[in-house]
């Protein structure tokens, strides 16, 4: 198949070139798009056939749920069969953003978009081209993140395009993501509001309009790897890099010296070694492949840089990979536990 590219404004999008891939996603087709968070692979979420392509097409199992993309929270209440109140109040306060609530569902959206749950994902994102897409198109968007199964989400489209042309219809390039992250997810068919996934929205902005809101045991790191994460997509390793990613903890210095010691050990051993590293302390590190994920100040550009970093350890072909740890204050949560997934759980403590 060829994918055709169509090269949009992120900020101002030609409304013609939406449109070319609007009537594309009517039809059936598939078209990866820009969000805020990462880059979709989006098609008609009420087409049975359109959500099987989409499994086809990024080789994910049929049992993990897609989010449904909307423009316009009146759709919400179209593809749901009942809404707690903190649908309204969630949705009113960060919505269009990045985060996706689950709902009971209705049956607008067949079981083959929910991987065969009575529940279902919903997103309102904020960026333009998403906006566009699903406004034009007049299609409810179904869109999991736009890379081949198991690999990190995309944030540019050139991850995209190494991962899915020749497989979809075609992806609108927008330029690289704002966050880099996915979204929050927040479940509300229990008692208590309960994220799923962490993401930009953190659980202190969900309190601060809900009350309590629970963060799902399943996702909250060694202690608690027997318990099975609620959101299917969480339970399968993800966002591997091609290389043994492990993470060093401790004193900055002590990383270091312990980084600087794997790394020689690995090199003596005919090896190819990356370190992932910060602005801060990437001149400390004398082997290997040194990439800097950003300042260690500033976490919005760690969690913008990550799913990157992690691609071009594989373009380089590290084959051992050591990563300083994130525990930043807002978003070290998410970052974290994109990095541990990424890493099996492997970290060294120093
Ligand atoms: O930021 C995002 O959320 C991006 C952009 C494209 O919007 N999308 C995304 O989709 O990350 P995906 O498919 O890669 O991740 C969706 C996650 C999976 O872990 C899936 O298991 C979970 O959401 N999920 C979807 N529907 C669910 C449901 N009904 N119940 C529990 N988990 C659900
Ligand atoms: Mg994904």
């Amino acid at each position: 198949m060829n994918t055709q590219i169509i090269k949009v404004d992120p900020e101002h999008p030609d409304i013609e070139q939406i449109r070319i891939a609007a009537k594309i996603l009517r039809e059936g087709g598939l078209v990866a798009f820009p969000t805020e968070t990462v880059y979709g692979l989006g098609g008609d979420a009420e087409d049975a056939g359109a959500s099987k392509a989409i499994y086809a097409a990024k080789g994910r199992p049929s049992d993990n749920p897609l989010i449904v993309h909307i423009c316009d929270y009146s759709q919400l209440v179209k593809i749901s069969s009942s809404l707690p109140p903190e649908a309204k109040k969630l949705s009113d306060a960060f919505w269009p953003g990045p985060m996706t609530l689950i709902v009971n569902k209705n049956d607008v959206i067949p079981h083959e978009t929910t991987g065969g749950l009575d529940t279902v994902a919903v997103r309102f994102p904020s960026h333009p081209v998403a906006n566009a897409l699903i406004r034009e198109s007049g299609c409810m968007i179904a869109a999991p993140s736009a890379n081949t199964s198991g690999r990190p989400s995309p944030t540019k489209a050139e991850h995209v395009i190494h991962d899915l042309s020749g497989k979809i219809d075609a992806i609108i390039d927008g330029g690289p993501v704002q966050i880099g992250l996915e979204s929050t997810i927040v479940d509300l068919t229990e008692d208590v509001p309960t994220i799923l996934r962490p993401g930009y929205i953190n659980k202190e902005m969900l309190e601060s309009v809900v009350g309590e809101v629970r963060i799902d045991p399943g996702i909250l790191g060694k202690e608690n790897v027997h318990v099975r994460p609620k959101a299917p997509g969480m339970r399968y390793k993800h966002y591997a890099p091609k290389g043994n990613l492990k993470i060093v903890s401790g004193d900055q210095d002590k990383v270091i010296a312990e980084i600087n010691r794997l790394a020689e050990e690995g090199e003596n051993d005919g090896k190819k070694v990356g370190i992932i590293a910060t602005e801060e302390t990437k001149r400390f590190y004398k082997r290997g492949k040194v990439i800097s994920i950003g300042d260690r100040t500033d976490e919005y550009e760690i969690a913008h840089n990550l799913f990157d970093v992690l691609r071009q350890m594989d373009e380089y072909g590290a084959e051992l990979i050591y990563s300083e740890e994130f525990s930043t204050p807002k978003i070290g949560n998410a970052i974290m536990n994109r990095l541990l997934k990424a890493a099996a759980h492997q970290v060294i403590e120093v």
